[in-house]
């Protein structure tokens, strides 16, 4: 099989790279503006990777549109800082960019695997989120935040409207926090606009404290990305067309933790870390801030968000395992390695 991976330098598509070179026989045609998650396997004869950007190399999409079986379009923006910031470039790359790739694969009869998100299920109020029952809602216009959750909430029913009248093969599939290595990079946590687990990693690293907007009291579900990938990978694959015409959320609802709670965990983590201790960098602390402050005017938030995971576990016995803690420790593990390994080229190039 041959996969077109937009976005393969990005932290899904990265992870999916490591797993369909090391578990499959499949061939992987990528392109990203980088290449440095993937860096690893730029010399496998199964990988094709180019750099580029989708908004620029329109040809080299349409033709591995063509050319290839399955398409993964992950490019997209998806830090909530941004969407209050730049909510235009939010749905010109979210929307607009993948609209071209989705209809590019209605024109050639390509399946496509598309990254839809936690996110449309905005401030819904049901215990569990149910991928085709449970509503979609979102806040008012002048609120900034929601022009991501509704620019792929309209994709996904344009996708949904073209497999129901042109016969369109996809499954969508609903990432719940998922987090692990590579999320995120140290860049985009310094300007303060990363996702969660990033910007507190950064702030710990900085003996800086970590801000708990509007006191920490919002949940969220976190997902190791090698479970959610065991998720992602059964999708692809399709075994028996079962995936075919399906929404999937992928998530772990048992590690439903406070946004507190996390900054608390992370803490504890750091305080005990060898590295913190032989750098003597502080052992970390919370402080309080508003949602007005830190993100801006635009900004309004989930509370919770339980994904239900009963599709993906009766359609192909997705069961996630790694708790929040482990998953915790190994994302800190790697962003100090991360760290270490920045300061070296900074200390070579000085
Ligand atoms: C994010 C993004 O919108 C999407 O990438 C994605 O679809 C979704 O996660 C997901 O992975 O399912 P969100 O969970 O709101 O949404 O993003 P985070 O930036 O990780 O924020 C989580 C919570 O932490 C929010 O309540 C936020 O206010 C809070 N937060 C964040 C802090 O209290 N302090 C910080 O420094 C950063």
């Amino acid at each position: 099989m041959k996969i077109l991976i937009l976005g393969v330098n990005g932290f899904i598509g990265s992870h999916l790279t490591d797993r369909i070179l090391r578990d499959t026989s499949w061939e992987i045609y990528g392109m990203d503006l980088g290449s440095h998650k993937v860096a690893e396997h730029l010399d496998n004869p199964r990988f094709h990777f180019v750099e580029g950007d989708i908004s620029i190399s329109k040809e080299w999409i349409e033709y591995h549109v063509k050319k290839c079986d399955v398409v993964l379009p992950l490019v997209a923006i998806a830090t909530p800082k941004v969407y209050v910031t730049d909510p235009l470039r939010v749905f010109e790359l979210d929307f607009e960019e993948n609209l071209r790739i989705i209809r590019q694969c209605v024109k050639y009869k390509k399946r496509v695997v598309f990254p839809s998100t936690s996110e449309v299920y905005g401030m819904c109020e049901d215990s569990e989120f149910d991928e085709e029952n449970s509503p979609l809602v979102t806040g008012p216009v002048p609120m900034n935040r929601w022009i991501y959750s509704t620019s792929k909430q309209l994709l996904d029913r344009v996708i949904w409207a073209y497999g129901f009248q042109q016969g369109l093969a996809f499954t969508l599939f609903r990432p719940f926090n998922f987090m692990g290595p590579k999320l995120d990079s140290l860049n985009t946590a310094k300007e303060g606009s990363s996702r969660l687990v990033t910007q507190f990693a950064w702030n710990l690293f900085n003996g800086e404290p970590l801000n708990l907007v509007d006191g920490g009291v919002a949940h969220r579900c976190f997902c190791d990305i090698e479970d959610a990938l065991d998720g992602l990978m059964a999708i692809i694959g399709n075994e028996g067309g079962k995936a075919d015409g399906k929404i999937f959320n992928i998530g772990n609802p048992g590690n439903d933790a406070s946004v507190r709670e996390i900054a608390e965990m992370m803490i504890e983590i750091w305080k005990e870390h060898p590295f913190r201790k032989e750098r003597g960098i502080a052992e970390g602390s919370v402080v309080e801030t508003s949602s007005g402050d830190f993100y801006g005017k635009g900004y309004q938030d989930v509370m919770r968000r339980t994904p239900s995971i009963k599709r993906l576990q009766e359609t192909f016995g997705y069961s996630p395992k790694i708790g929040i803690q482990e998953s915790l420790r190994r994302t800190i593990d790697f962003f100090i390695e991360e760290h270490k390994a920045l300061e070296k080229v900074v200390e070579t190039e000085a």
